[in-house]
């Protein structure tokens, strides 16, 4: 760093693509505004990339291959890391911690996978480590996490933080379109990689799930510990089901604070119409918090863009840069209530069940019984007569009319709920289970959710 008037501030950038080339034009356009907020210019030191002749807007004498070399130059500052990704991500952020760069990264994978050791070599070089954009892009939610809550207790963090199923999900309910048409729309149309695996079968919310929860609950929870659950097997019928209920499914990541313990998942869940987030559609993310002070909070915007995650990337940037002007630094990552973090078994959730039954005497008694067996109570009951021959005619006269019950639970482990659904199963009058769907209320009571009790 250099004196101001004429004191500036070098930067690093790892990564040139779909964000990285923003940040780039974002630092060019905006270097009078940035140098006037920061007390001190952003000068670009080196681009690092692949594929260098791929890259004709960057000046070429700051392109290079050599990451290795750029983040341990003595005249950088900040390392901005946009490549993504563990290796060879982690070896140089650290390597980029301990000789003292400060580091802004949009890195989910990695936070979420080695944040301890990151914030550790922070901690040991009083380097900065600042990572907005690594959970929903543009949406500023870390940082009131970290500073603006620091002083009330998050007891809930639920958020849609992943905008290609949210897509996937809301095309499903506005057309009655299936799973795989509706993953075909969103590939069409650029929501969808061609590879959605880390999407649609929940990781990459099962990431941002991790750190969310380590930041609100002062606990360290990594990806491994979060249950995840993707929406490949969600179908026309349970979107449908949903809606006569008076609900919308959404993939969700909840953490949760509860007696002493924390837990993380990402699964499809039914929520209430009524409920905010059940009116975020598209590529849209947004973020519901409950705190024990400042009650219900939501943060709404768009999850990902080259633009948008910029932006959260040049927050971070800004903030980094102004305190190497004032020699000091961000806040620090804290883990220390090391809570325990619960198995999915023995989170409570709630569910959904449609059963396709023999509509005969008793049945309804038979399978409310196996809920009350497994200690968990029902909270609504709806017959649908499905108006087919029953199957178990199997003297060729007309059975008993085949029906659908539909039953909404309370809450109950869900190792009792699975349990209880396996049972089901077993039953004779039970032709099969149509469906089985998390119910989360978000805070709002049952009644909500129609049917009759
Ligand atoms: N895209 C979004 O909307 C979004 C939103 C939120 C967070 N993020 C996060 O932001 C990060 C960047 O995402 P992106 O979409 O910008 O990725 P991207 O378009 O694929 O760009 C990756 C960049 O990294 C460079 N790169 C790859 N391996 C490298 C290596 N070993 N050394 C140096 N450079 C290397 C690539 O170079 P070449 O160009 O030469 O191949 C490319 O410029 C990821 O962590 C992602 O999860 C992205």
């Amino acid at each position: 760093m250099t004196g101001n008037g004429g004191r500036e501030i070098s930067v690093a950038l790892l990564g040139c693509g779909v964000v990285g080339s923003q940040v780039v034009r974002l630092l060019t356009e905006q270097a009078d505004e940035l140098a006037a907020r920061i007390g001190a210019r952003l000068r670009l030191a080196g681009v690092a990339v692949r594929r260098p002749q791929r890259h004709p807007d960057v000046p070429g004498d700051l392109l290079t291959t050599d990451a290795a070399g750029l983040v341990t130059r003595d005249d950088v500052d900040v390392v901005v890391e946009l490549v993504g990704g563990i290796e060879p991500v982690r070896g140089l952020l650290l390597t980029a911690l301990k000789n003292g760069k400060s580091v802004v990264s949009a890195n989910k994978a990695l936070l979420a996978e080695d944040g301890a050791a990151l914030a550790a070599a922070a901690d040991e070089s009083g380097a900065d480590l600042y990572y907005e954009a690594s959970v929903a892009g543009a949406i500023p939610l870390l940082r009131p996490i970290q500073q603006s809550l620091a002083g009330d207790r998050i007891v809930r963090v639920a958020g849609i933080v992943n905008g290609t199923t949210n897509f996937i999900l809301s095309a499903m309910a506005s057309s009655g379109a299936n799973y795989a048409e509706a993953l075909e729309e969103a590939g069409r149309l650029g929501y969808a990689e061609a590879d959605p695996t880390a999407d649609v079968d929940g990781y990459d919310a099962a990431s941002k799930a991790a750190i969310l929860a380590s930041l609100a609950f002062h606990t360290r929870v990594t990806a491994d510990d979060v249950y995840r659950e993707g929406i490949r097997d969600v179908t026309a019928a349970d979107i449908a089901a949903a809606k006569a209920l008076g609900c919308t499914v959404k993939l969700l990541a909840i953490c949760e604070q509860t007696d002493g313990a924390v837990s993380a998942r990402v699964h499809p869940a039914m929520i209430p119409r009524s409920h905010p987030l059940a009116s975020v559609s598209g590529a849209y993310n947004a973020v519901f918090i409950e705190a024990a002070a400042a009650g219900q909070l939501m943060f709404y915007g768009q999850g990902a863009g080259g633009p948008q995650t910029a932006s959260a990337v040049l927050g971070d940037l800004v903030a980094a840069a102004r305190n190497r002007v004032i020699g000091g630094r961000g806040p620090r990552d804290t883990a220390h209530a090391a809570l325990p973090v619960l198995a999915m078994g023995e989170t409570l959730t709630r569910y959904h069940v449609a059963l396709d039954v023999t509509d005969r005497a008793g049945v309804l008694a038979q399978v409310a019984g196996v809920f009350a067996e497994h200690g968990v109570s029902i909270a609504t009951v709806r017959q649908e007569g499905r108006g087919e021959a029953g199957r178990d005619a199997d003297d060729g006269a007309p059975g008993p009319k085949d029906a659908t019950l539909v039953i909404v639970t309370h809450s109950a482990s869900d190792a009792a709920l699975a349990a209880t659904v396996e049972a089901l199963t077993g039953l004779d009058a039970v032709q099969g289970v149509a469906g089985v769907l998390r119910v989360e209320g978000l805070g709002r009571p049952v009644t909500e959710l129609g049917g009759t009790s």
